[in-house]
């Protein structure tokens, strides 16, 4: 198979844990004599370093010439000050409006050899399998206005916006992964308050009808992050609106035991993706080889799966992830007191290891 992927590192420990994912990519490639071909891209701080813009003509051309899109983080404390008309957050959320990615899965699963790793009990996470699906186009991340106003700049407006339509995409496709899965959607909003929500709540429930196989169950999101880390295992598929999607799903990552776990898609109608961690680009430890890249390598999976239809790939990134771990290898952000704790480029070789190991024997 050739493809052709779209390599956007950022900033931060982005360029750390891309640099893996593509050697993760190229051990798959090798074992599998697919051709991929990777070209870089800027987006971000790096971005605006550059040329001044976060997301440059250039970025947004290759991506649109790609089969695929990964992306390490953007951000940092260098492009931080709130007096900066350019941000780098804005080349992340310009390239996921220009590509009309309006549905982020982002799944959450308690890895038994990391159970202790988690803040959480054992008893609490151990059954965990759930996925969340964040719309990623609408609200209040694009509402216009969102501007300060009158002559001292003393007010300021910021709007949730949503047409029927992008409410009602991103739900359907929910709908559908819960059909696949073990047939619960919960939708989150805040019924009782927003406009917004009340509308999210009769698109829900209209297209609930279309499946009846799936058990559907409404929660407003107060509830619903005090549920996660009380219940989580009651869950199954969480469809949400943006906001509410990035910071449930921070929370949901400890379930995890790090934020450095969490892979992500961000999808469309066809193959098209754009595959990243759900973490940031971690100034606090950037450059140190301290980030955790198995967020990174877990989205290259989700990449082969949904854009190339690779499953079996895919599968065997994710079962290498497994067999490390289960070997007791942990980068420092996972607060275990047994195994092997390394760096990220020992942890991407651990991987790439249990990968070709894998091939051997098969
Ligand atoms: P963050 O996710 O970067 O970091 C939060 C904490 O988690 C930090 O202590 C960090 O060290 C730790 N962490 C995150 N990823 C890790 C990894 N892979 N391995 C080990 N530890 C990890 O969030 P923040 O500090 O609030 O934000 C920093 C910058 O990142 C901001 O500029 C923000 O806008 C940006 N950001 C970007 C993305 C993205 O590009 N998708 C996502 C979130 C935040
Ligand atoms: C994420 C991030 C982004 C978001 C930021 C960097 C714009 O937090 O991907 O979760 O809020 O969507
Ligand atoms: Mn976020």
């Amino acid at each position: 198979m050739n493809k052709r992927i779209a390599v956007l590192p950022g900033d931060g420990i982005g360029p750390e844990v891309m640099n893996g994912a593509v050697r993760v990519l190229q051990a798959i490639s090798d074992c599998f004599d697919h051709e991929f071909s990777f070209e870089e891209g800027l987006i971000g701080g790096a971005a605006i370093d550059d040329c001044g813009q976060p997301l440059p003509e250039s970025t947004l051309a290759l991506c649109r010439e790609s089969d695929a899109i990964l992306l390490g983080a953007v951000g940092g404390p260098k492009w931080d000050s709130t007096s900066h008309a350019v941000r780098p957050e804005q080349g992340l959320l310009g390239l996921r409006k220009e590509l009309g990615l309006f549905a982020n899965l982002r799944p959450v699963t308690a890895y038994e050899p990391l159970i202790h790793a988690s803040t959480l009990k054992k008893e609490v996470i151990e059954n965990v399998d759930l996925l969340i699906v964040r719309e990623l186009t609408g609200g209040l991340y694009f509402g216009k206005p969102s501007e300060r106003r009158g002559e001292n700049k003393e007010l300021v407006v910021d709007t949730l916006v949503y047409n029927v339509y992008e409410i009602e995409r991103v739900v359907e496709k929910a709908f559908q992964l819960a059909q696949k899965r073990r047939g619960i959607l919960t939708s989150v909003d805040k019924a009782n308050v927003l406009e917004s929500s009340r509308m999210w709540r009769e698109v829900v429930n209209r297209i609930a009808k279309k499946y009846p196989d799936v058990t559907v169950n409404h929660m407003l999101v107060d509830s619903a992050s005090m549920q996660l880390i009380y219940r989580p295992e009651q869950f199954d598929v969480i469809v949400t609106e943006n906001l509410f999607g990035d910071i449930l799903s921070d929370e949901a990552s400890m379930i995890t035991g790090s934020l450095g776990m969490l892979p992500s898609a961000s999808l469309r109608s066809d193959l098209v993706g754009l595959y990243e961690p759900v973490h940031g680009s971690a100034p606090d430890i950037a450059g140190e080889n301290l980030a955790n890249p198995l967020g990174m390598i877990l989205s290259t999976a989700l990449m082969l799966k949904f854009s190339f239809g690779l499953d079996k790939e895919a599968h065997i990134i994710e079962e290498a992830v497994m067999k490390v771990l289960n070997e007791g290898y942990h980068t420092g952000d996972l607060n275990l007191q047994h195994g092997k704790q390394v760096g990220t480029t020992e942890m991407v070789q651990k991987v790439i290891d249990a990968i070709n190991e894998n091939q051997a024997i098969s």
